[in-house]
Parts: C-alpha cells; sequence; structure tokens
C-alpha cells in the first residue's frame, strides 16, 4: 500500500481539506455509492449531490443526513438546482462501482457541466474531477475536459493533473482547478 501514490479519490479529499480556504457550499456531480458526498458533508455546511440513478439517491435519502440535498438528475443542470455560488464541486466521472457499467457520465454533459460549475464557482473555490480512462466513454471523456481545462485563462484558473507515470496509459488521472 502508499501513503500518496494510491487512490485518486483519497488524493481529492485531501487535497480540498488542505488547501480550499471557505468550506460553505459544495457539489458532488456524481453520487454514487456516496463517499464523496459522506466527505463532503463532514466538511461543507450544504452539499448538493446529483446522480441520475434512484437507487444510489434513495440510499443515501434514507441516510436522513441534515446538510445533504439530493438531487435525483444530471449534473449538467445544475445551474436549475444551485442557485449560489460554491466553494467546491466534485465529479467521480464514469459507472457506479459494483452497477450497470452501461450507466455512465457522457463526455457532453460531464463537460456542460464542468462549464456551469465553473461559472458558479466561487473565487478561492476547488473543483475536482476523477477521471476513469480504462473505457470508451472515459477516453471521449478524456479528450475533450482537458483540452477544455487546458484553454482557460491562466490568470483566472489554475490547472493541475495528478497522473501516475508507472502504471498503465489508461490508468486513472485526477484534475484540479482552483478559481483565483
Ligand atoms: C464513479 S461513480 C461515483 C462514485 C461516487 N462519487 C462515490 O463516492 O461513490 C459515477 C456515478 O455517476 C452517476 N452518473 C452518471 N451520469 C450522471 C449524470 N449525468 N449526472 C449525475 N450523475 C451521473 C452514475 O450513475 C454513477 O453512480
Amino acid at each position: 500500500m502508499f501513503n500518496y501514490v494510491g487512490d485518486i479519490s483519497t488524493i481529492s479529499h485531501y487535497i480540498i481539506t488542505k488547501f480550499l480556504e471557505n468550506k460553505n457550499v459544495a457539489i458532488d456531480g456524481t453520487l454514487g455509492n456516496g463517499h464523496d458526498t459522506d466527505f463532503l458533508k463532514d466538511n461543507f455546511k450544504k452539499v448538493y449531490s446529483f446522480e441520475i440513478q434512484e437507487e444510489p439517491c434513495k440510499s443515501y435519502i434514507n441516510k436522513n443526513i441534515k446538510n445533504v440535498k439530493v438531487i435525483n438528475d444530471s449534473h449538467h443542470l445544475l445551474k436549475q438546482y444551485v442557485k449560489e455560488p460554491v466553494d467546491c464541486i466534485m465529479y467521480n466521472l464514469g459507472f457506479l462501482p459494483g452497477g450497470d457499467k452501461k450507466v455512465t457520465t457522457l463526455h457532453e454533459t460531464s463537460l456542460e457541466s464542468i462549464k456551469a460549475g465553473l461559472e458558479i464557482l466561487n473565487s478561492g473555490g476547488i473543483m475536482t474531477i476523477c477521471l476513469y480512462r480504462g473505457h470508451e466513454e472515459g477516453r471521449e471523456e478524456e479528450g475533450c475536459i482537458i483540452p477544455y481545462l487546458k484553454s482557460l485563462p491562466k490568470n483566472k484558473y489554475g490547472v493541475m493533473e495528478h497522473c501516475f507515470l508507472n502504471r498503465s496509459e489508461v490508468a486513472p488521472i485526477l484534475l484540479v482547478v482552483e478559481k483565483k
């Protein structure tokens, strides 16, 4: 086991904990099994959590956590539901581990959501994107999200990529955007 060079979700939690100053409102763009939402609910006053599948939404709602609003809809519509600026947005793209692999995030809507999210991200806010390239749609996401993030003006956004250099070429990557 590695302490640092391991799971990219854990690294994303560390980055948010360590480098984000204001922890008021957060969005989890992909609720899934709820690990990221659990992390966010412990660290933020309010969390909006998006998920297109009904079952994961029901399971999380049953936990009855007061500061989490679960939204059973696609994250590309986030501005319809979130009417306030946010400090943090997390995406863990792809399909639900242990679930139906055909129900996956899609490159068009993932990109649309990232664009909308950056608009409502507060100054000093952080967006993290865990991107899994081991399946076809993940490669499509890589093919449009990375060029978009590269095009962001460097006087407004800092963008970093964390990738494994000695693993498969399709090993997952963590993208981090910080808004100035
Ligand atoms: C990799 S899993 C998320 C893992 C999750 N963050 C966790 O901590 O367990 C990706 C999830 O995104 C969901 N999803 C797919 N397309 C979506 C969309 N357009 N909007 C919101 N969620 C979506 C899938 O149903 C799946 O549950």
